[in-house]
C-alpha cells in the first residue's frame, strides 16, 4: 500500500497488536468520505442534515465531550523534561500499560490508515503524520481538518519521516456484539505523547483534540518540541490579515486559551468603515524566520473545529457561511421541523422543540442546554468567505503583531502594548484566564495559562519561556510587536464592558497603527496604553465612562497580581529564565513608583 517500509512495518505491527477485522488505507477521495458517512448513518452515528448539503449531525457519548487534561501525559525519559505543568509517566511503564489496552482493542472494527500533512504539502514549514484509528468519525474529520490521503503518501515517498499517531476508541466488539453510535471507553482514557521518539498513542476517547491527533497532540505538543529543537514556534494562535482603508496589509497572530475567542477574531467583520480582515487560521500557527528576517506563519490545519454555541449571523456571520455545507456538527441539537441543527444563541428565539445533544426531547425554558457548551462544528477552511488569499502559501505570511489575552473580568485593560520582546514574553508567561467547557472540569475558574499553551506545551514550560527569549535574541531579525488584549472585562454589576466581536476591529486598528508607527500611546507601569483619543470610538455605543475604565490601569489591583505571578513563576524553579524574573521585579518597581 506504500513504498515507505517504515510505515508499512508500523501498520503491520499495530494490526497484529490491535487485531482489527480489516485495514483500510484512506485515499482522501470524496467517494471514500461518502462511503464512510453512509456507513455512519447506518450505524446511527450520523444523521444527515437536510438544510445543509453534505453535512451530518452527531451525538457523542455524554462521558466523552471535551479534552481530558488529567488523562493527557508527556512521557519523556526524564520527568524533569515534562516539567511542572504536564502529567508525566515513565515511557517504558506507559507503553507496557498501553500495549495491554491496545491488545485486541480493534476487534470487530476497521483500522483506517490516515496519511496527513500539517500545512500545505511540500511547504518548508509543513510536516507529515499518519494516524491509525478504528474510528470512521475520526477519518472523516481528519479529511476536513488536514490535507489527507494519497498525495500525502506520495509526498512521503519511500524514506520520508512521519509522526506516528495511534488511536483507538477502546471498545472492541466481540462476536455478534452490536456497536453503539459513539464507541469510547470512558473509564480508560489515555492521551499520551512520547517526545523523544515523537510518537502519539491515544486510547478511549473519540472527541476533538483527544482523537483528531493532527491537532493538539501533533501540531502543538509534539510540534512544540520540534520547534524548540529547530528554532521555530508552534503556537495556539489564530492568524489574520488586516487591511487598512489605504490598502496596506499586515498579519496578526493571537494566542487566547480554548474557547476564548480565536475563531471569532480570526473571522471578524470589522465595524469600522474601510477596514478588512481575512482569516489564515483559527487555532494553530507554526512560525519560522524567513529570508527577510521576519517570522512567517502557516496554519497547519485545513479546517475549523470550532465552538458552536454562541456562533450566529450576528456574532460570526463568516463562520455561519462556512458551515452551510460539507460540515459535521457534534453535540449540537437537532430541529426536525426545519431539518437543521441548532445551538444556544444561534437565533434570538429557540425553536419550539428540539432533540437535544443528549437525544432527549427539548423545549425552551426547561433550564437545560440544547447543545453541549463544547459542541463543535468541523468545516473546511476553504469554505470561509473571508479566507485569506495567502492562507495556503507554503512560505507562510509575515507576522507584524502577536497578541496574548484571555478571560479576565477585572484588572486587565482592553489593550496594551509590551515594552519589548522580553516584556512581551513575560506578559505571555503570566497570561491568565477563566476555564471554559473546552476541557473537562470546572468552568470559570481563573488559572495561569502561559501563551494559551498550558495544556499543549510538550516539554518543560520554563524551557519553553527560554525558547521564546532565544527566538527574540536571534541576530538580525525583525520581531513582531507584542500586545495584550482582554475582551472580557465586566462592570461591577456583571455586564460586559466591551461589546467584542466585530467591534474588536477598533483595537486591531490601534495595533495596526502602532505597527505602522503612527498610533498614539502613553507609557504606564504595565506597558503602552492607547491615549484617550487613540482608540477609534466613532459610532460606538459604549458610555465614555466604560471606555475610560477599559483603558485604565488600576495600580492596586496590579500590585495584588504580583504575589500570584511570583507563585506561578516559582513552579518553574531554576528553569525560569532570569529575564522573566527581572521583568516581574521591574513591573513591581514601576507599580510602586
Ligand atoms: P478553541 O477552538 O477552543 O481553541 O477556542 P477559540 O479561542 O477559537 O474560541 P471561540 O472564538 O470559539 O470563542 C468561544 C466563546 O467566546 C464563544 O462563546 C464566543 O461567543 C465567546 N467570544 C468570542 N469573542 C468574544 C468577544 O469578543 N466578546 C465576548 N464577550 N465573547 C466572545
Ligand atoms: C481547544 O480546546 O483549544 C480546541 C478544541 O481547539 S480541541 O481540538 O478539542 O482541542
Ligand atoms: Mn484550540
Amino acid at each position: 500500500m506504500t513504498a515507505n517500509k517504515k510505515l508499512q512495518q508500523w501498520v503491520d505491527e499495530v494490526a497484529a497488536l490491535c487485531r482489527p477485522d480489516r485495514v483500510q488505507w484512506c485515499d482522501g477521495s470524496q467517494r471514500e468520505a461518502d462511503e464512510l458517512c453512509a456507513l455512519m448513518v447506518r450505524n446511527g452515528t450520523f444523521t444527515p442534515i437536510p438544510a445543509r448539503p453534505g453535512s451530518f449531525w452527531c451525538r457523542s457519548n455524554p462521558g466523552d465531550v471535551a479534552r481530558v487534561e488529567d488523562r493527557t501525559f508527556i512521557c519523556s525519559t526524564s520527568k524533569d523534561d515534562a516539567g511542572p505543568t504536564n502529567n508525566w509517566c515513565d515511557p517504558v511503564e506507559m507503553k507496557t500499560k498501553l500495549r495491554g489496552l491496545f491488545q485486541g482493542a480493534m476487534r470487530g472494527r476497521t483500522l483506517y490508515v490516515i496519511p496527513f500533512s500539517m500545512g500545505p504539502i511540500g511547504s518548508p514549514i509543513a510536516h507529515i503524520g499518519v494516524e491509525l484509528t478504528d474510528s470512521p468519525y475520526v477519518a472523516v474529520n481528519m479529511r476536513i481538518m488536514t490535507r489527507m490521503g494519497a498525495q500525502v503518501l506520495e509526498a512521503l515517498g519511500g524514506g520520508g519521516a512521519f509522526v506516528p499517531c495511534l488511536h483507538s476508541v477502546g471498545m472492541p466488539l466481540v462476536a455478534g456484539q452490536p456497536d453503539v453510535a459513539w464507541p469510547c471507553n470512558p473509564d480508560h482514557k489515555y492521551i499520551v505523547h512520547f517526545p523523544e521518539e515523537r510518537a502519539i498513542w491515544s486510547f478511549g476517547s473519540g472527541y476533538g483534540g483527544n482523537a483528531l491527533l493532527g491537532k493538539k497532540c501533533f501540531s502543538l505538543r509534539i510540534a512544540s518540541i520540534m520547534a524548540r529543537d529547530g528554532g521555530w514556534l508552534a503556537e495556539h494562535m489564530l492568524i489574520l490579515g488586516l487591511t487598512n482603508p489605504q490598502g496596506r496589509k499586515i498579519y496578526v497572530a493571537a494566542a487566547f486559551p480554548s474557547a476564548c475567542g480565536k475563531t471569532n477574531l480570526a473571522m471578524l467583520t470589522p465595524t469600522i468603515p474601510g477596514w478588512k480582515a481575512e482569516c489564515v487560521g483559527d487555532d494553530i500557527a507554526w512560525m519560522k524566520f524567513g529570508a527577510d528576517g521576519r517570522l512567517h506563519a502557516i496554519n497547519p490545519e485545513a479546517g475549523f473545529f470550532g465552538v458552536a454555541p454562541g456562533t450566529s449571523l450576528h456574532s460570526n456571520p463568516n463562520a455561519m457561511q462556512t458551515l452551510t455545507r460539507n460540515s459535521i456538527f457534534t453535540n449540537v441539537a437537532f430541529d426536525a421541523a426545519r431539518g437543521d441543527v441548532w445551538w444556544e444563541d444561534m437565533t434570538d428565539q429557540p425553536p419550539a422543540r428540539l432533540t437535544s445533544w443528549l437525544g432527549e426531547e427539548w423545549t425552551p425554558g426547561g433550564g437545560k442546554k440544547a447543545a453541549h457548551p463544547n459542541a463543535r462544528y468541523t468545516a473546511p477552511a476553504a469554505q470561509c468567505p473571508v479566507i485569506d488569499p495567502a492562507w495556503q502559501d507554503p512560505e507562510g505570511v509575515p507576522i507584524s503583531a502577536i497578541l496574548f489575552g484571555g478571560r479576565r473580568p477585572t484588572t486587565v485593560p482592553l489593550v496594551f502594548e509590551a515594552l519589548s520582546w522580553q516584556h512581551g514574553t513575560f506578559l505571555g508567561a503570566q497570561q491568565s484566564s477563566e476555564t471554559t467547557a473546552a476541557q473537562a472540569g470546572a468552568v470559570g475558574v481563573a488559572r495561569r495559562d502561559p501563551m494559551a499553551m498550558l495544556p499543549f506545551c510538550g516539554y518543560h514550560m520554563g524551557d519553553y519561556f527560554a525558547h521564546w527569549l532565544k527566538i527574540g535574541a536571534t541576530p538580525g531579525v525583525k520581531l513582531p510587536k507584542i500586545f495584550y488584549v482582554n475582551w472580557f472585562r465586566k462592570s461591577a454589576d456583571g455586564r460586559w464592558l466591551w461589546p467584542g466581536f466585530g467591534e474588536n476591529a477598533r483595537v486591531l486598528k490601534w495595533i495596526f497603527e502602532r505597527c505602522a508607527g503612527t498610533g498614539r500611546a502613553v507609557p504606564t507601569a504595565i506597558g503602552w496604553l492607547p491615549t484617550s483619543d487613540a482608540l477609534d470610538v466613532s459610532g460606538l455605543h459604549v458610555p465614555p465612562a466604560d471606555v475610560a475604565e477599559l483603558l485604565s490601569v488600576d495600580q492596586a489591583k496590579w500590585l495584588a497580581e504580583i504575589p500570584a505571578i511570583r507563585e506561578h513563576f516559582a513552579k518553574f524553579g531554576a528553569r525560569l529564565p532570569q529575564g522573566l524574573a527581572d521583568e516581574l521585579d521591574a513591573l513591581e518597581i514601576r507599580l510602586k513608583l
